[in-house]
């Protein structure tokens, strides 16, 4: 839904939840009045319908609320608070100051922008707990150290940059990162700068080649892809020159009824992927070099 309103040219998009229930989630655009009288109104429900029955889906109803003079930016932005994801990762609003009941968590400071990647969808948070129940596992493996200590992390369609943030704060040593969104490019390499990781995060507009481009023959020991099924297919034939073949990988953006195709595309390329958790109907699959 968000890539088909950015095609709209409607770019001032939040994804909200309540904290508390994470399923249930509000789709907000701001549009300016004068560019969308009732009847584009009208159209714009007629262009989302068929996306939504894609999925299965019927679209809800839409509401409309005029937004008096006010400025967007900020208006849009209230709509994000604090939210804790996982065991201790929380996504935190770079405009807002850290809640206490949350200081002992490792905080990710976004600020979006009208890139993909607040936290609220439900493939990015799939993202985030596998790359903490990652952390943790190799962090207990190592007696308690760093958990991604040393690890050489490739995010490919990087959107805010937040997956590759949160490998760094969980002690990654170096993101390499890549949008075909140019959007996407300024929020990552921002969102980086806001959390101090400009250094060790890198972010070009591109797509998988300029990645292992980036890479310089050494090929990354994580990969993480979060992007539509059919995209992750025809990027596939390419991993191997992004994931080093020890290495593992984070794919989701997939419905699960998706996996088993994703699993027969990547069999043949010497890769096995696991659908490991799931979100409604989104998947989370681990994808690792078959034995
Ligand atoms: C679902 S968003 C994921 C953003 C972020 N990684 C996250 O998990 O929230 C997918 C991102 O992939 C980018 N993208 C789409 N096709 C791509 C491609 N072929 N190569 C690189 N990036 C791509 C989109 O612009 C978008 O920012």
């Amino acid at each position: 839904m968000l890539w088909k309103l950015g095609e709209l040219g409607i770019s001032r998009v939040a994804l909200s939840h309540r904290p508390e229930s994470p399923q249930e989630r509000q789709l907000v655009a701001w549009l300016p009045e004068a560019d969308w009288p009732e009847a584009e109104r009208q159209q714009l429900r007629q262009a989302l319908e068929p996306l939504a029955a894609t999925f299965g889906l019927a679209l809800p109803p839409l509401q409309w609320q005029r937004q008096l003079d006010e400025d967007w930016s900020l208006s849009w932005k209230q709509h994000w608070q604090a939210d804790p994801v996982g065991q201790r990762l929380l996504i935190l609003p770079a405009w807002l100051e850290l809640p206490p009941e949350h200081a002992h968590r490792l905080v990710i400071r976004m600020d979006p922008g009208s890139a993909f990647g607040t936290g609220s969808h439900p493939t990015t948070r799939l993202c985030l707990e596998a790359l903490e129940g990652l952390a943790m596992e190799r962090g207990s493996a190592s007696g308690g150290g760093a958990a991604l200590a040393g690890m050489r992390v490739a995010d490919l369609g990087c959107g805010s940059g937040i997956l590759g943030i949160a490998a760094l704060l969980q002690g990654a040593s170096t993101v390499a990162a890549v949008d075909t969104d140019s959007l996407a490019v300024r929020a990552t390499a921002d969102n980086a700068a806001v959390s101090g990781f400009q250094d060790r995060l890198q972010v070009r507009l591109g797509s998988v080649e300029e990645l292992a481009g980036m890479l310089e023959g050494r090929r990354a020991d994580l990969l993480l892809c979060n992007i539509l099924a059919p995209v992750i297919e025809a990027l596939a034939p390419a991993f191997h020159t992004v994931l080093a073949p020890g290495g593992v990988g984070l794919l989701s953006g997939l419905l699960v009824q998706q996996a088993p195709r994703l699993q027969q595309v990547l069999r043949p390329l010497g890769w096995e992927a696991e659908l490991t958790a799931q979100q409604s109907q989104w998947g989370l699959m681990v994808l690792h070099k078959a034995r």
